[in-house]
């Protein structure tokens, strides 16, 4: 009989038909996101899983199915992972890297540009049916092409945003990260390395692609928006919790900053109450990977990990090294 898997969400029907090839597949068809509890009851018996960030993987669950051998992330990202205890646990670990990395930088430059150029707030005044005549400075947004761009995270999206930046639009770029690049690839973006203060006293537009961790946690609260200049916009594609969003919502009615863009929420898809009533700031459900192409790829990568790992014992883009796995 084949090894049994849990495919947690709802997926492109090709690819579930294609993990239903090589295994018993316990399909979340409803696409209803399972409680804790749900979760480790509908993992029984299964050496495998296809999680989204809906998902937490954690000691307790992992102590609850020992038979579990992969989960596989159809996420760049993997802070819905306890990674630490999928290795104690012997847990191969999986995300989806590199297949979205371009698609994401461009949503960051869309929401930037809609951000800095006011682009759902003037539509909404449009559609409310305020528009009755032009005005010299209705509207009047921030400068894209040649203003400084800071970027925090500098992996591979960053990267991505840092190039349409420079090579684009002409922007003078600049980024803070963990570590520095190396001078080939500075050169190759065009990016200077700063400290994380001068960044944000110095940037026109502050984009965060940093992963979500605990020294990540609110990179971007009170003290730092007080440091942005007033004209600053700043967009959050990274993680709910990168950013303190209450602190947030409150600079933008302050006016403290002048525009925001978010893409992804504390506690999403709930959105902070202060964020929905302040106007300049565009918001979107978490979708910067979300084409087509790039979704059906993430897809692809997460049941290709399952696949290559349960018969042949090796992931294709493991997030953690286990004890005693080819390298
Ligand atoms: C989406 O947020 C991802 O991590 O891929
Ligand atoms: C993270 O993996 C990134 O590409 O920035």
């Amino acid at each position: 009989s084949k090894p049994s898997i849990l495919v947690a969400r709802a997926i492109f029907p090709e690819v579930l038909a294609q993990l239903r090839e090589v295994f018993d597949v316990d399909y979340n068809e409803a696409d209803d996101i399972f409680t804790p509890a749900e979760l480790s009851r509908r993992l029984q018996g299964k050496v495998g899983a296809l999680t989204t960030g809906s998902e937490r993987i954690d000691a307790a669950l992992l102590q609850a199915n020992p038979q579990l051998k992969v989960v596989a992330n159809m996420a760049v990202g993997f802070n819905n992972f306890d990674v630490p205890a999928m290795t104690a646990a012997g847990v191969q670990a999986t995300n989806t890297p590199d297949v979205l990395t371009e698609t994401t930088a461009d949503f960051g430059f869309a929401l930037l540009m809609a951000t800095a150029r006011r682009v759902t707030e003037s539509e909404h005044y449009l559609r409310a049916g305020q528009w009755t005549k032009w005005r010299y400075d209705m509207f009047a947004g921030a400068e894209v092409h040649g203003a400084t761009l800071g970027i925090i995270g500098m992996g591979r999206i960053g990267q991505g945003i840092a190039r349409r930046g420079s090579h684009g639009f002409g922007m003078n770029v600049v980024y803070h990260n963990r570590s520095r690049l190396s001078p080939e690839l500075e050169a190759e973006c065009k990016a200077r390395y700063v400290s994380k203060q001068e960044l944000l006293q110095t940037a026109d537009h502050v984009v965060l692609v940093v992963p979500y961790s605990a020294e990540s946690h609110h990179t971007i609260g009170a003290p730092e928006l007080a440091l942005m200049k007033p004209t600053a916009t700043l967009v959050n594609i990274a993680r709910g919790g990168i950013v303190d969003d209450a602190a947030l919502a409150k600079a933008l009615a302050a006016h403290q900053i002048a525009a925001a863009g978010l893409d992804v929420f504390e506690g999403e898809p709930a959105v902070h109450p202060d964020l929905l009533k302040v106007p300049n700031v565009v918001l979107t459900p978490h979708i910067a990977s979300a084409t087509v192409k790039t979704r059906m790829a993430m897809a692809q990568l997460a049941a290709d990990n399952l696949v290559a790992y349960l018969t042949q014992g090796k992931a294709l883009t493991p997030v953690n090294t286990l004890a005693g796995t080819p390298a």
